[in-house]
């Protein structure tokens, strides 16, 4: 017997693929709903592949809430994991409108149909930019969060104070946030992973595109920051790890076990990691040499940010367990089967 239906928006996705295996993996049915805006089909493909079966898909726009109530009228979901938007902070500064619009409207609707539909347990896809350039490190869920200096992340801020107030307001309404650190890696099969269109913005796909040839070089953003080596810290989580932390979320929220009615918690490893390790470590783990050159700090980037993760790992249950030298050959892996690299 299925442990329950969970709708997951935004499932072709990065993070959405890596979780929608994993719940199903834990006995949960799954539908997912994407308009495959910043994804593929084939990602959906790849989900099917490692899971030997067909998932229920629904081609659709979150935004659009005449289609999406139709998925409303045929499930009946104990809960919503919400990863549909967009994601790029560059972007959202120049087109903020285009990040309010879509990634306001689609979680309004989503929480809209939940309240009137379903058992409203919404899970949301948050981020550690709302601690911007903590004080304090690592932080906490009780860390302060800072004034969002991009839409993107003002959106990250504004849902997270939406899902708080639905809570607060409705019965039986329940809603989880997930502050995720740095997502990376891919799944072992090499079947899905991070398809970044363009130039990619973060970190590892840079990378693996730079090894592959794509890009004749990468760009560190600055060595003169006041950290051990230079460069920046980060936390970076592998995407297999991130995937079972909603996994747990869900099992919370659906079997009743929260403690208060909206929930916080930090996703990363709680372990810092400079971009200059980064890159060694990623050349160690594949047996092969990265160029790349120390260019200016970007702007908005901040120095260093990493998870406190106790809590995660007491109430949730959860823990990163991923070896990171495993996480760097997986991200290799899987750009070696997107370009045919032998
Ligand atoms: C960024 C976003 C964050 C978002 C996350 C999603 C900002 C300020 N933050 O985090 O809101 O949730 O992506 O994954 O944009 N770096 C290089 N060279 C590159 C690319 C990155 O040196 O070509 C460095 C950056 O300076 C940073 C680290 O690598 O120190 C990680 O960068 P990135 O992967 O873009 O993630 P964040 O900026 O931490």
């Amino acid at each position: 017997m299925a442990k329950g239906t969970v709708l997951v928006s935004g499932g072709a996705g990065y993070i959405g693929t890596h979780t929608t295996v994993a719940l199903v993996e834990a006995g949960y049915d799954v539908v997912v709903i994407d308009n495959f805006s910043n994804s593929e089909p084939s990602a959906i493909k790849g989900v099917e592949n490692i899971l030997g079966k067909k998932i229920n898909f629904v081609e659709i726009d979150t935004c659009n809430i005449v289609d999406l109530r139709k998925v409303f009228e045929n499930y009946k979901f104990e809960s919503v994991i919400h990863f549909a938007a967009y994601k790029a902070v560059g972007e959202s500064m120049t087109e903020p409108l285009k990040y309010y619009q879509n990634n306001l409207v689609s979680y309004m609707n989503i929480l809209q149909l939940m309240k009137e539909y379903g058992r409203p347990n919404v899970l949301f896809s948050s981020s550690a930019t709302v601690y911007g350039d903590a004080d304090i490190l690592p932080v906490t869920e009780e860390t302060p969060r800072k004034p969002a200096t991009s839409p993107y992340g003002n959106t990250k801020q504004m849902a997270e104070d939406i899902l708080h107030d639905c809570c607060r307001a409705y019965d039986g309404f329940y809603g989880i946030a997930l502050r995720y650190f740095n997502p990376i890696g891919a799944h072992t099969s090499a079947q899905i992973g991070e398809l970044p269109r363009g130039v990619p913005n973060n970190l590892l796909p840079y990378i693996t595109q730079t090894a592959a040839g794509i890009r004749e070089c990468l760009s560190v953003f600055g060595d003169d920051y006041d950290t051990p080596d230079g460069s920046c810290l980060r936390d970076y989580i592998d995407v297999l790890d991130l995937a079972k932390a909603h996994v747990a979320a869900v099992d919370r929220m659906t079997e009743g076990r929260m403690k208060e009615k909206y929930e916080i918690f930090n996703v990363g490893t709680g372990r810092p990691v400079s971009v200059l390790e980064l890159i060694t470590r990623f050349e160690k783990a594949n047996d092969l040499k990265l160029p790349y050159k120390i260019v200016g700090r970007r702007d908005g980037d901040v120095p260093a940010v990493w998870a406190d993760t106790s809590l995660a790992n007491e109430e949730l249950g959860w823990k990163a367990e991923r070896d990171l030298d495993d996480t760097l050959r997986a991200c290799w892996a899987w750009e070696k089967h997107l370009r045919n690299i032998k």
